[in-house]
């Protein structure tokens, strides 16, 4: 038997798990992509997602990681023997480098921006200075690559340490400190004059403001936020023990997700509406829009930089959780390899991201279907790569996985999972693949 780590405490792995779940897709991409494709109209869709599609999927990841109590890789392989179904596995590692690659981008510039918060650049100015200020930040060569570097190196560190020490930790400080955070700016941004606004914004669905991508945005969404059909979920329930509650800790973490986007939504729409800024100017809008509102705080540039922090712990616990995938498959438990294969991987990881860290700057003008480097990754990983991978979870588990094996698993810990079991199964035989594929053929007009 090979001697695996093992969460260490009950709540190691639900905790993990959300620090995987809960990251810049919540809180950064969430806002900007619900400002850019619908609103009120946005949100209820990813919801919709997120319950209906995303968690049947979470749940089915944690069963096969548990049942096979392997990686993302060789868990496909025992499932399946000698057939091409690991490449579901291999999919999950490329996707992951691909989005580590950006994702550190806005890592660095949240360690930036608490950079700058410290050293007092962000208090005190007007609407187009702060803009200023951070559009200055960002497309400056050194400087970006600067955080972008910081930030993988953070995250090789951890994961190079193992799994147990590094990640489960911080995530139990962080995760209720962010929610405490995110309570105190929805506060001043709902008092703000104008702020109904934006509330209307967010909570009202308008069927109007559906734009033709808006459903695959949703879906898109649900899954980058909840890390499915990427194998990272995986590779953690596969540590987990079967003592644990799979449907539980599922439900909790699609709830905490769902409230996180929430609140996320809540503390930047009044603000945006308030201070009468554009709610679709993309992935810098959380940075334009945050600033202003904690100046309207009391000792605001404290808040701004504790929240910086606390959202720099979040994004790092995710960005963990996909450099772990890939380091995991490499290293096969072994401790000095899994040292070697952090660093190289890493910092792979790191060169691949330049471009895109680039593209708010010196490759602006480089652009593909329209969008810069960045968006380009982000749309490939997003709704190309995750539904990709989620699409073919979905045929793996009826297929080949029997009925008795995976009622065994999702009731081991766990006394709901029996009851649950015959609709969690129809969804994700049915609902699942139907609605990935309808989307597909909506988006290529054929529908
Ligand atoms: N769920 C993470 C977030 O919202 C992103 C992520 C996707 C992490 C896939 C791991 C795997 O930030």
């Amino acid at each position: 038997m090979e001697n695996r780590d093992q969460w260490t405490s009950r709540l190691g792995f639900i905790f993990a798990a959300a620090g995987s779940a809960i990251g810049l897709g919540a809180i950064w991409k969430f806002p900007y992509v619900a400002g850019t494709s619908g609103g009120g109209v946005f949100l209820l869709i990813f919801i919709l997602f997120t319950v209906l599609v995303g968690l049947p999927l979470l749940l089915g990841e944690f069963i096969i990681g548990r049942t096979t109590q392997k990686d993302a890789i060789e868990s496909f392989k025992e499932l399946a023997p000698n057939s091409s179904w690991h490449l579901i596995g291999r999919l999950g590692m490329v996707t992951c480098f691909i989005l580590l690659s950006f994702y550190s981008v806005v890592g660095g510039w949240i360690i930036l921006y608490i950079i700058k918060g410290i050293t007092g650049g962000l208090s005190g100015l007007t609407n187009e200075q702060y803009q200023e200020v951070f559009g200055q930040t960002i497309s400056d060569p050194l400087i970006s690559i600067s955080g972008h570097l910081i930030f993988m190196l953070i995250t090789i560190f951890v994961v190079s340490k193992g799994i147990a020490e590094g990640i489960e930790k911080a995530n139990k400080i962080m995760i209720p400190g962010l929610f405490i955070l995110l309570l105190i700016v929805i506060l001043r941004s709902v008092t703000l004059d104008g702020s109904h606004v934006g509330i209307e914004f967010f909570f009202k669905p308008d069927i109007s403001n559906m734009t033709s991508e808006t459903l695959l945005f949703a879906m898109g969404q649900s899954f980058f936020t909840l890390s499915v059909g990427v194998s990272v979920m995986i590779t953690y329930s596969s540590y987990v023990s079967k003592k644990e509650s799979l449907p539980a800790s599922a439900i909790s973490i699609v709830i905490m997700n769902i409230f996180v986007a929430l609140l996320a939504g809540l503390a930047i729409f009044p603000a945006v509406f308030s201070f009468e800024l554009q709610p679709d100017q993309g992935p810098v809008l959380i940075f334009n829009v945050l600033p202003f509102v904690f100046d309207q705080i009391p000792f605001g540039i404290i808040f701004l930089v504790a929240f910086f922090i606390l959202f720099l712990f979040a994004a790092l616990t995710s960005a963990f959780s996909m450099l772990e995938i890939i380091v995991a498959v490499f290293s096969k438990g072994d401790k000095t390899k899994r040292m070697k294969f952090s660093w190289i991987i890493g910092l792979l990881i790191f060169l691949v991201g330049i471009p895109s860290g680039l593209s708010f700057g010196v490759l602006s003008d480089i652009t593909l279907f329209d969008k810069i480097i960045f968006d380009n990754a982000d749309y490939l990983v997003s709704n190309i790569l995750m539904p990709l991978g989620a699409l073919l979870i979905s045929i793996f588990i009826p297929l080949k996985i029997s009925k008795e094996r995976l009622l065994e698993e999702i009731s081991s810990g766990s006394s709901i999972g029996k009851k649950i079991f015959a609709s969690w199964y129809l969804l994700l035989k049915y609902l699942v693949p139907i609605a990935i594929i309808i989307v597909y053929l909506d988006l290529i007009g054929i529908i």
